[in-house]
């Protein structure tokens, strides 16, 4: 596999919720900036459709992301006005059930039961998605995501902001490069957070903890995504007359691509 196991701070158990909430806060500042919460309605809204689907079930949702942002931009479709959204994780966390949980008017929830992406059997039926957040599995973890969606019969969505395609000697030498390309880029991407927290601003400009670890992260995820040749390991003996797969580049509206993906889908 193209694909190696290193590590992210934000996969730690002893790495604070805080410090990954950050983290998260600049992704989705940055997947605002590039356009992802766009290409991703574009992919979520056409599987919707085509399963004849309304309710989203995120897998792995840590924070939420753009998913929220998303589903804003899924219901302005016609017939998907009612669509809903389940966030969910293997680790719900009490701070973003509390946030997520507080309205009721905004078709969004967020799961208290733990749920295990590689057993969807456990998780309510609707199109099930995970957002970036693949490339954390290993091997075992990510091939049983697949097999059990196409066990359960349920169409799953899986999307990656990014792709691993640049040779892993080059990645190597540029990494100096590109961690000081991202620390700065956190300089000015802070101010645009919302809510800006008195931590996020210390932890950034003082002491400057948030950008450092947002970097190595970001470098770190790149070598850990799936290549398509990955990918196609990864489905070896799965596919059938019943259940499909497809994989590809997402598209921005100008045909330039946007990250990849693998959807898996019921037949009939
Ligand atoms: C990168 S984070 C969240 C990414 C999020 N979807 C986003 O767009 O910001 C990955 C999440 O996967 C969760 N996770 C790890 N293993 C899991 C599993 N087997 N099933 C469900 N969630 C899992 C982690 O707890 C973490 O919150």
């Amino acid at each position: 596999m193209k694909r190696i196991q290193l590590f992210e701070f934000e996969d730690f158990d002893w790495f604070p919720n805080w410090l990954r909430t950050c983290m998260t806060n600049l992704i989705i500042i940055l997947s605002k900036m590039i356009g992802v919460a766009e290409v991703l309605a574009g992919l979520v809204t056409k599987t919707l459709k085509e399963q004849n689907q309304s309710q989203i079930v995120d897998l792995g949702s840590g924070s939420g992301g753009v998913m929220p942002e998303v589903l804003k931009m899924v219901q302005k479709t016609p017939g998907l006005e009612n669509a809903s959204m389940l966030l969910t994780d293997l680790y719900p966390n009490p701070i973003f059930i509390r946030k997520f949980n507080k309205s009721t008017t905004d078709a969004i929830e967020y799961s208290k039961v733990p749920i295990d992406a590689t057993d969807i059997s456990k998780a309510p039926t609707g199109l099930k998605t995970m957002i970036n957040s693949f490339h954390h599995m290993p091997p075992e973890a990510a091939k049983s995501i697949l097999d059990s969606a196409q066990k359960n019969n349920e169409p799953l969505l899986i999307y990656e902001m990014a792709e691993n395609k640049m040779p892993l000697l080059i990645w190597w030498l540029l990494l100096p490069f590109s961690l000081v390309i991202l620390i700065i880029m956190v300089l000015f991407m802070t101010p645009f957070v919302r809510p800006l927290t008195w931590k996020q601003l210390v932890f950034t400009y003082l002491l400057p903890i948030i950008p450092i670890c947002y970097a190595w992260d970001g470098q770190a995820s790149l070598p850990r995504m799936y290549s398509f040749k990955d990918i196609d390991q990864l489905l070896e003996g799965l596919g059938s007359t019943a259940y499909g797969w497809e994989k590809g580049y997402a598209r921005k509206k100008n045909g330039k691509a946007m990250g990849t993906f693998i959807v898996g889908f019921p037949k009939s």
